[in-house]
């Protein structure tokens, strides 16, 4: 089962489409998950979005929901308010049908996997407005269910630049 490539690119999509961070020393509870992020894609903030080092304006994901086996058209507009350099990294947290704990808190490099989505974007990502915009195919093995995933984008340092949150069902 590729399930653990889908999730990295969902992580990596979540985070570049973002490419967007926060800037809590803490976590932010879910029952204080922060606006919708326009758009259509149900993601929301988990971090404060006057703090983020990015700014992310709109995410669009098609056919919402993402249908396994087919291609997920993926556009996120948003605006990078601080640079973000090698050695940024994701952290994800993803649970299945309400009880499993698929991820914990798993590391990731995000330049690495930004590179490995050839989404047209490297690191480092200069301040300024950016645009995404990648075909994503997904794996036909995806079970069907619901996925809460969660992704914290760090810099190097580990301060926070955002932390996204989405949850996503899968249909048969
Ligand atoms: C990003 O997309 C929006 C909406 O399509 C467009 O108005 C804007 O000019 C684009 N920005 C860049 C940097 O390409």
């Amino acid at each position: 089962m590729k399930l653990t490539s889908l999730l990295t690119i969902s992580a990596a999509a979540v985070a570049s489409v973002s490419a967007f961070a926060i800037d809590l020393n803490g976590q932010v509870p879910f029952a204080d998950l922060g606006e919708e992020i326009p758009g259509g894609s149900h993601i929301q903030h988990c971090s404060n979005p006057r703090t983020d080092k990015v700014e992310i304006k709109r995410v669009c994901l098609e056919p919402y929901p993402p249908v396994p086996g087919g291609v997920l058209h993926f556009e996120a507009e948003g605006i990078i308010k601080e640079r973000i350099e090698e050695g940024a990294y994701i952290r994800v947290d993803v649970i299945y049908n309400k009880y499993i704990r698929l991820i914990r808190n798993q590391k990731f490099d995000f330049c690495e996997n930004v590179k490995k989505a050839e989404a047209d974007v490297e690191c480092p990502i200069e301040e300024g407005p950016l645009n995404i915009t990648k075909d994503v195919e997904l794996p036909k093995e995806i079970p069907p269910g619901t996925f809460i995933v969660t992704a914290y984008l760090h810099k190097k340092d580990d301060s926070l630049i955002t932390c996204l949150h989405t949850v996503v069902s899968f249909k048969r």
